[in-house]
This record gives C-alpha cells, sequence and structure tokens, in this order.
C-alpha cells in the first residue's frame, strides 16, 4: 500500500485514449491537458482533473506544485540486455581501429565473448550488476524495463541468466519484463550449427520455458521468446522453427530482424504473428508496408547506429507505412552501452526522423504494447501509476536535450523513487 500523492497544476500528457496501440496519424496525439492535478494511491492512478475543477480528495495525500511542468508517463524499455558479465571495452578500441561488429562477431568474439564471460559469472554477480544498470535507467526516466536473457546459449546457462533477472525483479524499483532471447548465436562449441538449433529448440526452449514461469510466476503469453536472424547468427529457417515452437507453448515471438541485412524475416515474422520485429535498419519499402499492414510491432533501436556504424532505421519510412512504432535502448555492452531512453528518443528523432512527439508515443504506449503491458504508457484512472516529471514546461525538451536530464522526478507503482 502506498500513501496518496497529488500533482497539481501539471502539463499532462495523458498520451489520449487508454492502451491500444498507435499508428499513422495517431502516434502524433500526447492528449495533452494544459493544466491538471493527477491523484494516485495504491500504486494506481484515481483521478486526472483539470486544475480548479474541484478535485475531491479524501485521505491527507502527499501535494507536488508541479507549476505547470511536464508530467508524462514514464518511459517503457521494451528492449534491453542489460543483464551481462565481462566488458567489451577492448572490443570496441578495436572497433574505433577499424574492426567491424560483424568481423569481430565473426572471429568468436562480440556477443560470443560476453556468453564467455556471462557463463563464468554467478547469479547474484549477474543480479548486482544489473540493478546497478537499472537504477541509471530510472535515473533517466525507466519505469519498465525488459531484460533479456541471451548470453547463455545453453539449457544451464540461460537458467542462471533467468535467475539473475528474477532475483533483480525482486529488489529493483521499475517493473522488470523478462524475455528468453533463447537464440541470439550460434554457439560454435558445436560441429554443426543445426545441431546447435536443434539442442536450443528440443531442450534449451522446454526447460527455459517452464522455469521462466515457474521462477517468475508470470505465465508464457508475459515472456517473449526472441532469436537473432542474420547472416552470422540464425537463418530465417532456423529462426522461424524456434519461434514456431515458442508460439505453441504459448509464448508472444520477437525477432532481431534486418540489423544489417534484410534477409526475408519480416515477411515470415508477420505470417507467424510475431509480437514484434527490432532493429530494421535495413529494412525496405515493401517490407514496411507488409508491417504497416500487419499487427506486429516495429521496434527501432537507435542507440545502436550511434555506437556502431552511423546506420539507423528509417523511423519516418515505418511511421508513414502505417507499423505500430516502438522505440527502445538496446542496451547492451556490444552494440549499445546506454541505458537511457532519452538518448534513444533524442537519436530516434535526429536520424530515425520521427516527430517528436511519435518518439515519446513510441517509448511509451507502444512500447508499453510490445511487452503486452497494457496497464501503463498513459495517463489515465485506472492505470498504473508510472510517472515522471520533468524540469521543463515543454516536452519537446525531451528530444532537444542531450547529454544533460530533463527528468525531475520518477514514480513507481504510486512511489516516488528518485528526484
Ligand atoms: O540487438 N544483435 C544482436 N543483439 C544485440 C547486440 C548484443 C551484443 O553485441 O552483445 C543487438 O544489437
Amino acid at each position: 500500500v502506498s500513501p496518496a500523492i497529488v500533482i497539481r497544476n501539471a502539463r499532462v500528457l495523458t498520451m489520449g485514449s487508454g492502451p491500444a496501440p498507435r499508428r499513422g496519424q495517431a502516434m502524433r496525439q500526447l492528449g495533452v491537458i494544459d493544466r491538471a492535478d493527477v491523484l494516485m494511491s495504491d500504486g494506481v492512478i484515481r483521478a486526472v482533473t483539470p486544475t480548479g475543477s474541484g478535485l475531491r480528495i479524501e485521505a491527507e495525500p502527499q501535494e507536488i506544485d508541479a507549476a505547470g511542468r511536464v508530467l508524462m508517463p514514464g518511459f517503457v524499455d521494451c528492449h534491453s540486455h542489460l543483464c551481462w558479465g565481462g566488458s567489451r571495452v577492448d572490443e570496441w578500441e578495436r572497433q574505433l581501429a577499424g574492426e567491424t561488429y560483424q568481423q569481430i562477431l565473426a572471429g568468436g568474439g562480440g556477443i560470443m565473448s560476453t556468453v564467455r564471460a556471462t557463463r563464468e559469472s554467478s547469479a547474484g554477480a549477474l543480479a548486482c550488476d544489473l540493478l546497478g544498470r537499472i537504477d541509471q535507467a530510472v535515473g533517466t526516466g525507466t519505469t519498465t524495463v525488459e531484460v533479456k536473457t541471451g548470453y547463455g546459449l545453453s539449457a544451464e546457462g540461460e537458467l542462471k541468466m533467468l535467475e539473475a533477472i528474477q532475483k533483480a525483479r525482486q529488489y529493483a524499483v521499475a517493473d522488470i519484463a523478462p524475455t528468453l532471447l533463447l537464440g541470439h548465436a550460434i554457439d560454435p562449441a558445436f560441429a554443426r550449427a543445426s545441431d546447435f538449433v536443434d539442442e536450443t529448440i528440443a531442450r534449451t526452449l522446454p526447460s527455459a520455458s517452464a522455469e521462466a514461469t515457474r521462477l517468475t510466476g508470470l505465465s508464457a503469453e508475459m515472456i517473449a521468446i526472441d532469436v537473432f536472424c542474420e547472416r552470422s547468427a540464425w537463418s530465417v529457417e532456423q529462426a522461424t522453427r524456434l519461434l514456431a515452437a515458442g508460439g505453441d507453448l504459448g509464448h508472444p515471438t520477437r525477432v532481431h530482424a534486418d540489423q544489417f541485412t534484410s534477409m526475408g524475416m519480416i515477411g515470415r515474422a508477420v505470417s507467424l504473428n510475431a509480437r514484434s520485429v527490432d532493429h530494421l535498419e535495413a529494412t525496405t519499402a515493401d517490407d514496411a508496408r507488409l508491417l504497416g499492414a500487419s499487427e506486429t510491432f516495429g521496434v527501432i533501436l537507435p542507440c545502436c547506429g550511434f555506437h556502431v556504424d552511423g546506420r539507423y532505421a528509417n523511423g519516418r519510412m515505418l511511421v508513414d507505412a502505417g507499423v505500430k512504432l516502438a522505440l527502445a535502448t538496446n542496451a547492451n555492452p556490444g552494440s549499445a552501452p546506454c541505458p537511457s531512453m532519452l538518448m534513444a528518443i533524442a537519436l530516434g528523432v535526429r536520424f530515425g526522423k520521427l516527430t517528436v512527439s511519435e518518439a515519446l508515443v513510441a517509448a511509451t504506449v507502444n512500447a508499453a504494447g510490445v511487452l503486452g503491458l497494457r496497464d501503463r504508457g498513459f495517463i489515465a484512472p485506472g492505470a498504473r501509476a508510472d510517472l515522471i516529471l520533468l524540469r521543463e514546461h515543454d516536452e519537446r525538451a525531451v528530444a532537444y536535450e542531450f547529454g544533460s536530464n530533463p527528468v525531475e522526478m520518477t514514480i513507481i507503482n504510486g512511489k516516488l523513487v528518485s528526484n
């Protein structure tokens, strides 16, 4: 039970009409109430009323005067790899000297070097590092964060990551949504790639699926199965097999698709009714149209372009094609060492060519939709009280500023967690 808080005189971005994902023109509507009071208690928003319209409050709430500053939903980071062991700083220096991300990956480094370091870490150490990274995310306005496994690449390794994520779920102030990224790479210890794929589908998937629901208490439909489809990772056929098997167990499915190469995974994901396709740097206009005509979300990850090679997903093309678009950090040690949604938004607007409003919708209500969370990402009575109060009176500051922090105060599940 958390005590009541009322925030008065705020410029409130309600994000409009409830949890339904937005596409097209609807991605520009922030549902602004220029001056409103927002009352919350026990983790839930109870009332949103224009200031001066006589909000009736029974208990004695904590009062915060926003003085016209912006109050908006907290960010939902719907794609992160925040749980990992080891460091890739040395590899990054090699990239600065000219090697590419893919060359390092093909040479047994990259994801595989983090897999080795993660296998050597204990669940407790992984959980501790994860909690520290989540604190950084919360400080920049993130209130819900998805965390993927994916650096285990075996039943044992993935279960240890799950254990670490579950420990963090118990202590983190942000809400954590776990995802099973069972197809992150092909383990080179297997003589043939197909042996590793068979092992993942026959053994790792069922045991990770059962353990994930048991450990977290979440139903399978709240835990996605994910795969990285790329030349040096899983092929379209291999990814399709894993996702189909995951779907048969009741999980939503997600794919890292078109990061470097357009391989035909978008069409396949749409026909599998995947929850999302993520990355999309190499997506063609035809595939954008296909995606826009489907229920599958697109997720762009512009921190990756900033850190790896200056290639960005064309957010403008995707929104114009009618895609339900979300935006996330992709925080990970290789392609995006950045837990800040503020940075992702700043880049999504500059290089993905989103409008500020589209980026804010993509970072809140649409991102919640990717995670199947219908109780957040908007401000309305009954929604979860996950809110951020900005230092600014103009929400465009979120995208305009970079390297600073326009978030003054973060409220998660009705509790003031930072200010
Ligand atoms: O989404 N591309 C695959 N996975 C991550 C990178 C992970 C890593 O390099 O460790 C991504 O960019």
